[in-house]
């Protein structure tokens, strides 16, 4: 497969995944898919509830699905959401996808296009880390 085929699919996936959103309170749905380096993809939606707070990310929904898999090794990650401008991870989730990604590809689309390709140090230059806590 080549690598925008491989995009493309990943889209794909976040597209139909969002469709499953929990986001009743913003009605802002996001759909996130995770590739992994063995080739499986682990998918997220939002995931909101009536005290707002607890709400979970399409993206950290993905990572976290993947980690209770038993995956830890991942490539890239695209994000749907319906917008003109493209949707990039909130700071939460680029912790997060920083800590048990490292330097993923995130690619950010729409309903109907791609519309940027970052490299998550991009999105999240000097991040906090496990490497810190050595002192
Ligand atoms: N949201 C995501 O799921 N991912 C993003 O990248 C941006 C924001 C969700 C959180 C909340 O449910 C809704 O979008 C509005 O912020």
């Amino acid at each position: 497969m080549t690598l925008g085929a491989v995009r493309s699919r990943l889209i794909d996936a976040a597209r139909a995944v969002r469709l499953n959103a929990a986001a009743a309170f913003s009605g802002f749905a996001v759909g996130a898919a995770l590739e992994a380096k063995d080739g499986r993809v682990f998918t997220g939606c939002n995931v909101e509830n009536a005290t707002y707070g607890l709400t979970v990310c399409a993206e950290r929904v993905a990572v976290f699905k993947a980690i209770s898999e038993g995956c830890r090794e991942f490539v890239r990650v695209a994000v749907v959401a319906d917008t003109a401008d493209p949707t990039p991870p909130c700071g939460a989730c680029r912790q997060i996808l920083w800590e048990f990604g490292g330097d993923l590809e995130v690619i950010l689309a729409n309903l109907t296009e791609m519309k940027a390709i970052h490299a998550l140090r991009e999105l999240l230059p000097h991040p906090f880390d496990a490497r810190l806590l050595g002192g």
